[in-house]
């Protein structure tokens, strides 16, 4: 080997140990990203819709509130609910889309998967399950 090999096969081999050497942290590479996942089934009006009216609508749309706080709007059975699940406001106020007032009023939107379970059960026919 000449002179000039020798220097081009030092830095063959040069680099095939180096890259031998390159070590992944798999970990860096694919940082774990904590989904929370939203759980969409067995959607029911009894539990899923019933709690979710309770943590966030009852306050103002219940019984003693209604006409108080509710504009006159009780959301605390589902045949009260359903008129209001008929004419498109019950899923647009929580859209807050404009096509209805946003609700809750003054309050936070509700969470992405809060809003889809409501979506789930109405697109699901809306049952008095
Ligand atoms: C702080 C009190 C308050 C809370 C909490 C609240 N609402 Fe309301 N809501 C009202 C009032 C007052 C009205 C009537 C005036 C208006 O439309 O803004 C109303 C109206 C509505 C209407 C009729 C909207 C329209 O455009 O005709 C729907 C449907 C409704 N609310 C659903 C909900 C739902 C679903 C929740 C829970 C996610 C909720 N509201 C939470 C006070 C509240």
């Amino acid at each position: 080997m000449d002179i000039r090999n020798k220097q081009i096969f030092t830095l063959l081999v040069g680099i095939v140990l180096f890259s031998a050497c390159y070590y992944d942290k798999k970990d860096q590479i694919y940082p774990q990203v904590t989904m929370t996942t939203c759980d969409t089934t067995n959607i029911t009006y009894g539990v899923t819709v019933t709690n979710i009216l309770t943590a966030n609508c009852t306050s103002c749309h219940g019984t003693t509130t209604a006409n108080l706080s509710g504009g006159g709007i009780l959301l605390n059975s589902y045949a009260a609910v359903k008129p209001y699940v008929t004419n498109g406001k019950l899923i647009n106020s929580i859209l807050q889309n404009g096509q209805a007032s946003a609700m809750p009023k003054n309050g936070t939107k509700l969470d992405v998967c809060t809003i889809n379970k409501m979506v789930l059960w109405v697109n699901k026919g809306a049952l008095n399950n």
